[in-house]
């Protein structure tokens, strides 16, 4: 309780300005004691300071600085360079015109997608395929970054996780946000399982490699960085130990239009009862150039289960939903309606030719790299080259940085079975990719 002060002479002045001093230190005090100060979820100081394309950029700029002249080369991020399908650009600027309008005006549409879409999807992408998936299964999202980021909050703070090593960061690093893990030491994680991707598995774990039992696994292919391939027995060997463990598989096919060789599947739903045990991401982003415009999907098959500490099974999908439902308000209706747009006759024959030249650009640098005597993984059924380059990674970027002005990423940056790697990706103008390719066999002959 605050003390009452009574005013008058000299004295009295003094002495209640003392006692507000004495008073502000007790408040303080109290408060202190009451309200601890605000914390921060720690778990975010556990992920490694530097990040991989920060420290790219950070070489690449001192590089650019020291020789202006350098016409640089990036071979490095994945994003794409060509623009968007004229049918996916037509039907964004109709919708467009759609929200230009009274009548047609779309505001906050469903969380999940509309119906326009996730039908679309599910008839193109699955059931077209012989795949059984149905269109309230299907969740669009503003891309797969986020699905792949957030799906981890259905499960409990307390599973074991397995990924790959290397590994396309994002199922790591949400995670570790989550309080999943220990602290990071020598590049790993304490408690995540790493299952080495490496020339002899061929860059595809099996259930075989894992070193304990886990109860969710994460998977990608056409695989980031590798750009391997899982063959279909190779993919029903996860769904047969997932369905065995009651464990789930989290299938990112982010990278499934590049797929061209015959029998390579495009889904995990090709494999035999991975309804029971696999939620797959998709995105547009790679599909049909939509890094900027933003669009994907997730689905979760009806009667995928996970279970409470009692063993009460519970529907993954109804929990999705509730997620989507209170954090997420729906990817915007021009980007639906491009995404839609992509299965159209004239959508579908232009992706399929923008990602046909990109599958160009990464077999003119395999080739040049191979015949300069490089073991390259991927840059088939996938726009990523994984080099073997017999020594250490940075090193080896930063040789191919100072000598050839082209930039491309250390395989160390995704993982410790990464290093003695480099990730070439193909998405470039053919220009710079020929220019590129000389460039390399100069330097590497
Ligand atoms: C393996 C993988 N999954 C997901 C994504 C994210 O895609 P999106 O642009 O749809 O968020 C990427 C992007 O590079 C990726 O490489």
């Amino acid at each position: 309780m605050r003390i009452k002060v009574r005013h008058g002479g000299k004295m009295d002045f003094a002495l209640a300005r003392a006692w507000r001093i004495w008073d502000n230190i007790r408040v303080t005090k109290q408060h202190k004691k009451e309200h601890q100060m605000i914390r921060v979820n720690e778990n975010y100081l556990k992920i490694q300071a530097s990040y991989l394309f920060t420290e790219i950029a950070h070489r690449v700029k001192a590089h650019q600085e020291a020789h202006p002249e350098a016409k640089i080369i990036r071979l490095g991020i994945g994003d794409v360079t060509e623009p968007l399908a004229p049918a996916v650009v037509e039907a964004m600027h109709r919708a467009v015109d759609d929200e230009a309008g009274r009548e047609r005006f779309c505001g906050y549409g469903p969380e999940q997608g509309y119906a326009f879409l996730r039908e679309a999807v599910a008839k193109n992408d699955f059931q077209d395929q012989g795949l059984d998936v149905a269109a309230d299964e299907v969740f669009v999202s503003d891309g797969a970054k986020c699905d792949c980021g957030n799906i981890q909050e259905l499960f409990g703070a307390d599973i074991k996780i397995a990924v790959g090593d290397p590994v396309y960061p994002v199922y790591v690093d949400t995670n570790v946000m989550a309080g999943r893990t220990g602290a990071n030491d020598g590049g790993r994680y304490a408690n995540l399982v790493y299952l080495d991707c490496t020339a002899a598995n061929g860059y595809v774990p099996s259930p075989a490699d894992l070193a304990e039992p886990v109860d969710v696994v994460y998977l990608c292919y056409p695989n980031n960085p590798t750009g391997a391939v899982a063959t279909l027995e190779q993919l029903q060997a996860w769904v047969d130990w997932a369905r065995t463990n009651k464990a789930v598989i989290l299938f990112d096919a982010a990278y499934e239009a590049f797929i061209r060789t015959p029998g390579i599947p495009r889904s995990i739903y090709a494999c035999k009862g991975a309804r029971e045990c696999a939620i797959e991401f998709r995105s547009y982003s790679k599909t049909a150039g939509f890094t900027g415009v933003r669009c994907g999907y997730t689905v979760v098959p009806k009667g995928l289960v996970g279970y409470t500490a009692a063993g009460e099974p519970v529907e993954l999908r109804p929990l999705w939903t509730r997620r989507q439902t209170t954090k997420f308000n729906g990817a915007s209706y021009i980007s639906q309606r491009g995404a839609e747009a992509v299965y159209s006759p004239e959508g579908k024959a232009q992706t399929k030719a923008t990602i046909d030249f990109y599958l160009e650009n990464a077999k003119i640098v395999k080739d040049a790299l191979v015949k300069l005597g490089y073991d390259v993984t991927g840059g088939v059924n996938s726009p990523y080259l994984w080099v073997n380059v017999k020594g250490d990674s940075w090193e080896f970027f930063d040789r191919l940085l100072k000598n050839a002005n082209v930039v491309t990423t250390p395989g160390a940056g995704f993982g410790r079975a990464g290093q003695g790697y480099i990730r070439i990706s193909a998405f470039n103008s053919r220009a710079n990719v020929e220019e590129a390719v000389d460039r390399l066999s100069k330097v590497l002959a």
